[in-house]
């Protein structure tokens, strides 16, 4: 149902401003009413007329316009909407919203509302990366902003590629819905407030200077699940061994090597509420680390390596007296026997949960965008469907919210 459901649409000063048109069109296609602001460094992108010839309703652009006031003022333009798209959100626009500024029309809107607000930003990649944006950022979804996006590819500038592409009109179309249908009036903050770390990706344990022991993690479903956090209002501290993905927004990130380094991260960043451990760390480690590049002796026989043990993280965590997380979330990635394994590191690892996953090679789960998890608690087990490893995230971070909120009674 999307009878009656109206958004109000700033679009900001980019070249992503031709996308906004697209995104009118989506939205209407859903039987959503479309109102428009523009700044004036939109309309040095796109005319008013084009957006009201989409819209089939008035376009504001002026917070001084006499007629305009008259007619629905701009606080009632702020408040009479079901939400507030932002959509290309620039960096100067997201930098007016974190400050609080108010000095146009599209500012203003921005500061009088009560309405929940998707912001989709669109910039060129270094500002993006900029200390400055990501400040923003994170102080825009601490006070309970929603973002879409953005996206890595190909810049409107030439030789320009990176994150910093606007989400694509039908994918904040439909996340728009999603908002409208929740009809709250800030987007759900469950985790505000609590702390959450999460390890990510494999380790790499060295043999001698330029050598090391890895495995085929990519740290997609680890940092994927921190961004669901940090979406969900959490403080997250992300402890990653060598991945190539970028930086989840709003997320502080320990980059780490080995196992070793990665359990000193993880206890020097507690205390926390929730420990999610979802690195591939490896099982072993060469037990003495070549200090130079070890070399073929000639003699036909390969160099003896001799293993030992890492430390057991989530065991670690799980087992801690004093400053356990309420909530130690592990994985379990296994081959075989999915099930029993899950449960028998549950016990012996004194987590509370196990997300199970099966990654034979035929499943493409190492590395691929899918995931088909099961959740094995001390209560039973929950199979979910195969989704997109965002959506396990997603998922997984609503759970452990609603299980906190449980826990605190
Ligand atoms: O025993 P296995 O490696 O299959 O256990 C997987 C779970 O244990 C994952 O949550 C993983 O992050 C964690 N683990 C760990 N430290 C290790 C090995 C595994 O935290 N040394």
């Amino acid at each position: 149902m999307t009878g009656g459901k109206r958004v109000l649409l700033i679009i900001g000063g980019g070249i992503a401003a031709y996308k906004s048109l697209d995104l009118i069109r989506r939205l209407r296609e859903r039987g959503v009413k479309v109102k428009v602001v523009m700044t004036a460094a939109a309309q040095q992108f796109i005319t008013p007329l084009a957006a009201g010839a989409l819209t089939a309703e008035k376009v504001y652009t002026d917070l001084f316009d006499r007629e305009a006031e008259q007619d629905v003022g701009h606080i009632r333009l702020a408040r009479d909407t079901g939400l507030i798209i932002v959509a290309p959100a620039t960096a100067d626009l997201m930098a007016k919203m974190a400050q609080g500024l108010a000095g146009d029309l599209a500012s203003t809107v921005l500061l009088a509302t009560n309405r929940p607000v998707l912001v989709a930003p669109a910039m060129n990649p270094a500002m993006w990366a900029h200390p400055a944006t990501q400040r923003n950022v994170a102080t825009l979804k601490t006070d309970g902003i929603a973002f879409i996006g953005p996206e890595s590819g190909e810049m409107a500038e030439s030789g320009e590629a990176g994150l910093g592409r606007m989400a694509e009109p039908l994918a904040i179309a439909e996340r728009a819905l999603e908002l409208l249908e929740a009809g709250s009036a800030l987007p759900a903050r469950p985790l505000a407030g609590k702390h959450v770390v999460i390890t990510s990706g494999p380790t790499h344990e060295p043999i001698d200077p330029v050598r090391y022991i890895a495995n085929r993690s990519s740290g997609k479903q680890g940092h994927a699940i921190a961004a669901a956090a940090a979406e969900a209002g959490a403080r997250v501290t992300l402890i990653s061994g060598p991945v190539t993905l970028p930086d989840p927004a709003g997320v502080t990130v320990i980059p780490v090597e080995t196992a070793k380094e990665m359990l000193a991260a993880v206890e020097a960043a507690l205390p926390a509420d929730v420990a999610i451990m979802a690195a591939a760390v490896a099982d072993w480690r060469v037990a003495q680390e070549g200090s130079e590049k070890i070399k073929k002796d000639g003699s036909g026989q390969p160099p003896a390596l001799a293993l030992v043990e890492n430390p057991d993280i989530l065991s670690t965590v799980g087992h801690l007296a004093g400053n356990r997380p309420k909530l130690v979330v592990g994985f379990a990635a296994e081959t075989q026997n999915l099930i029993a394994n899950a449960q028998g590191k549950l016990q012996r690892k004194a987590a509370d949960w196990i997300v199970a996953n099966d990654v034979s090679p035929s499943t493409g789960v190492m590395g691929g965008d899918a995931n088909t998890v099961r959740i094995v608690t001390h209560d039973g087990i929950e199979d979910w469907p195969t989704l997109g490893k965002t959506e396990v995230a997603r998922r997984l971070v609503a759970r452990i919210a609603a299980a906190l909120e449980t826990a605190e009674g």
